[in-house]
């Protein structure tokens, strides 16, 4: 591995000097691209490490593990075959890991973000919501290319998808109809009248971690009630009921601490001391228990903010 070499203090204070000579945006922006033709590679290994540990840190925030690996005891991680029950059929999580037969190995950056921000595979093909891009696509492109940049740095795994299982409604012509419904793509863009940290919330749990993809109750078409947000879905994942988590006092977490929310999304321990159970158990294990301190407590403060609903799924 070879050490980053560093630009000396002087260099910089040199080079801070000669900006603020021409005072320009333009050329700042040209300096800092000549810059950074100029570094010797150690300085981008260092760099490419950095965004594979971000990237690492969002796969986890987004939940990308546990629906891509089979749920059979010593199942390849990645390498999909996971089964998904659903009203319109059974669905199968492809192969993500880099292998260029099975995986996503031969796609290209393009083809990853239009596969997260449009939902449409490399040949066009529409997804089913069953892959929640949905809220994906509200992502940043960095971020998504951070993903991609650590799902090819992870060992490819030869092993072939399985067709899905779909009634008529999951026709190629019914997911046009659908899409056209209820899918509206395109990044988050920040609300300028709340806090940074609400920001952040309001990304973490609306894109990256798409709670509402289970929290959030979803009409007969099977798309997410956008008015209802979070208020407890009766049929979630497996069929089973996913509570309600708007800010209601009698059915939602109002009557929760901040540090009762942080000590659930951080461990799975709930202020009854009972422990996460279900799909929530898999988030937590697998994504939030990796978040940083400020990411769960942006969680909370998003949460705080959507407007109470009564009711228990
Ligand atoms: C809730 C389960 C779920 C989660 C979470 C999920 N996926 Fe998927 N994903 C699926 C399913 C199911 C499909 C198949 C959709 C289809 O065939 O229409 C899919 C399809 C894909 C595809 C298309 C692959 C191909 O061969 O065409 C990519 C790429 C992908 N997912 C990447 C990701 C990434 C990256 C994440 C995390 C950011 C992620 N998925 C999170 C279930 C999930
Ligand atoms: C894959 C589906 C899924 C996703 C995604 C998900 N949850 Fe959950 N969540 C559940 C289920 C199921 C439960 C019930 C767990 C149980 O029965 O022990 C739950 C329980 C909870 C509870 C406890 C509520 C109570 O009254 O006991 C909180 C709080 C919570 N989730 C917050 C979140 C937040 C915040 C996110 C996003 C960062 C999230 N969940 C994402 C499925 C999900």
């Amino acid at each position: 591995m070879e050490v980053p070499a560093r630009r000396s203090p002087e260099f910089l204070a040199r080079g801070r000097t000669i900006l603020t000579g021409f005072g320009m945006k333009s050329t700042l922006r040209t300096a800092a691209i000549v810059g950074w033709l100029l570094v010797p590679h150690g300085v981008a290994a260092q760099v490419d490490a950095r965004v594979l540990a971000r990237g690492e840190y969002l796969f986890r925030a987004a939940g990308c593990q546990a629906c891509h690996t089979a749920s059979e005891e010593g199942a390849k991680p990645l390498a999909g075959g996971r089964a998904f029950e659903t009203p319109f059929g059974v669905f199968y999580s492809p192969n993500i890991t880099p292998d260029r037969e099975n995986g996503i190995g031969a796609w290209s950056d393009a083809d990853f973000v239009r596969a997260l921000r449009e939902g449409r595979g490399p040949d066009g093909r529409r997804y089913y919501p069953v892959f929640p891009y949905t809220s994906y696509t509200h992502l940043r492109e960095a971020d998504m290319l951070a993903i991609k940049a650590y799902l090819f740095s992870l060992p490819p795994v030869a092993q072939p998808d399985r067709p899905h299982q779909t009634g008529l409604l999951a026709s190629g012509m019914g997911m046009r109809f659908w899409r056209l419904l209820f899918f509206r793509s395109g990044e988050l863009s920040p609300d300028s009248g709340r806090s940074p940290e609400w920001n952040r919330g309001a990304y973490l749990v609306r894109a990256l971690a798409h709670c509402g993809e289970c929290h959030s109750p979803r009409n007969f078409l099977g798309a997410v009630n956008g008015k209802h947000e979070l208020s407890g879905n009766p049929s979630g994942p497996d069929g089973k009921p996913v509570p309600n988590i708007t800010p209601d006092r009698e059915d939602g977490i109002g009557r929760w601490s901040d540090g009762d929310l942080a000590d659930y999304l951080k461990e799975g321990l709930d202020p009854d001391g009972d422990v996460a159970g279900g799909a929530m158990a898999e988030v937590i294990e697998q994504g939030l228990s990796f978040l940083s301190k400020d990411d769960i407590q942006a969680i909370i403060v998003y949460l705080r903010s959507v407007p109470a609903q009564p009711g228990a799924p």
